[in-house]
């Protein structure tokens, strides 16, 4: 019951950009108080909480110092967490979680309650908000991309589309390790120009950047066609329409590869039945399991060959075509 209060504590931690201001020598809270201008009696408070769940340690002098757990939220980490921290403290995300029970009623997503207007369109009205909702992503992605780029041996794939693949640091990653391989990075045209000056510039020289609607269809005549969390952003109308269009491009004998959260059945603590309900509140996609998985790939003329997990949350959803 007290989750989100440490999800609160947490992400003003980042805010604050305390673990910024720890390096090798622990501080004391009114150190810090000064540096970056809060109460130091608050500021305790806080850090004693956080310190309690492994998020900083304070020692015996009152001083705290950093821990595994305090360092991921530095902004110089890598991977770093700093910005997906502090996404979780952004009032539209605290306002969408306080809907919950509406969602559930109705099955409806909150941003369109609360504001009138998809948490897509949200983002594209506040822009500071979008900045730290990519930040965000791109937090998540540093720690997928490679997990995904190590998992799956590419070899006889020579061409891969990554659809919606955002800035292009999981096509980047994946082609700077298979030297044989050409990629295409497909996107819509705003963020395809943010993409040029982004992760694939060393591997530009095979490198295409191609802007389209993934939903009508995407570019021909790939070996393999990948998604990181695209398909459950979603509802299976629309993915379905995504998986189509890449069957009717992909190359005989190509793949379909879906990156994604894959829920296990049973009571087991998954981390991923609690992003689920965030599909629940905000998009209008959800987490899925193998079954749902099968059941949308036969639908759009792929057949589901294998599940290959990675070291992170997400695994590879291996299509063949049917
Ligand atoms: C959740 S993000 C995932 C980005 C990236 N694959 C990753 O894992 O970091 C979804 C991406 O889908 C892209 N997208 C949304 N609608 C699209 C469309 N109709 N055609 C192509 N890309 C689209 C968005 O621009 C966004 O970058």
């Amino acid at each position: 019951m007290t989750g989100a209060y440490v999800a609160g504590a947490v992400s003003c931690l980042a805010q604050l950009g305390i673990p910024d201001h720890i390096d090798a020598a622990p501080k004391s809270a009114e150190e810090l108080a000064s540096e970056i201008g809060a109460d130091a009696q608050a500021l305790y408070r806080l850090m004693r909480a956080t310190a309690c769940v492994g998020v900083l340690s304070e020692g015996p002098d009152g001083k705290f110092s950093q821990t595994p757990m305090s360092k991921v939220l530095r902004s110089d980490a890598n991977p770093s967490l700093r910005a997906f921290a502090i996404m979780g403290g952004r009032e539209w995300h605290g306002r969408g979680w306080s809907h919950l029970e509406y969602c559930v009623r109705t099955g409806k997503q909150a941003p369109e309650q609360i504001y009138g207007v998809s948490i897509f369109e949200y983002l594209k009205q506040n822009p500071a908000e979008a900045q730290i909702f990519n930040d965000a992503m791109t937090d998540l992605s540093t720690i997928d991309s490679p997990a995904v780029a190590e998992a799956y041996n590419f070899d006889g794939i020579r061409s891969i589309v990554d659809v919606g693949g955002g800035h292009g640091l999981l096509l980047a990653t994946i082609l700077k390790k298979n030297a044989q391989m050409k990629g295409t990075l497909y996107e819509v045209p705003h963020v395809l120009e943010g993409a040029k000056s982004g992760p694939l510039k060393p591997v530009m020289d095979r490198c295409t950047l191609a802007s389209g609607d993934m939903f009508a269809s995407v570019p021909a005549g790939a070996d393999a066609y990948i998604m990181k969390h695209i398909i459950h952003d979603w509802p299976d109308e629309a993915c379905v329409k995504i998986l189509k269009a890449c069957r009717k491009g992909v190359n005989p004998g190509g793949k379909l590869l879906v990156v994604d959260n894959v829920i296990l059945p049973g009571n087991d603590f998954a981390p991923g039945k609690f992003l689920d309900l965030q599909m629940l509140i905000f998009p209008s996609g959800c987490e899925r399991t193998e079954k749902q998985f099968r059941k949308l790939f036969a639908a759009s003329g792929w057949q589901l060959s294998r599940i290959i997990p990675t070291a992170a949350a997400d695994s590879i959803v291996e299509g063949v075509p049917a």
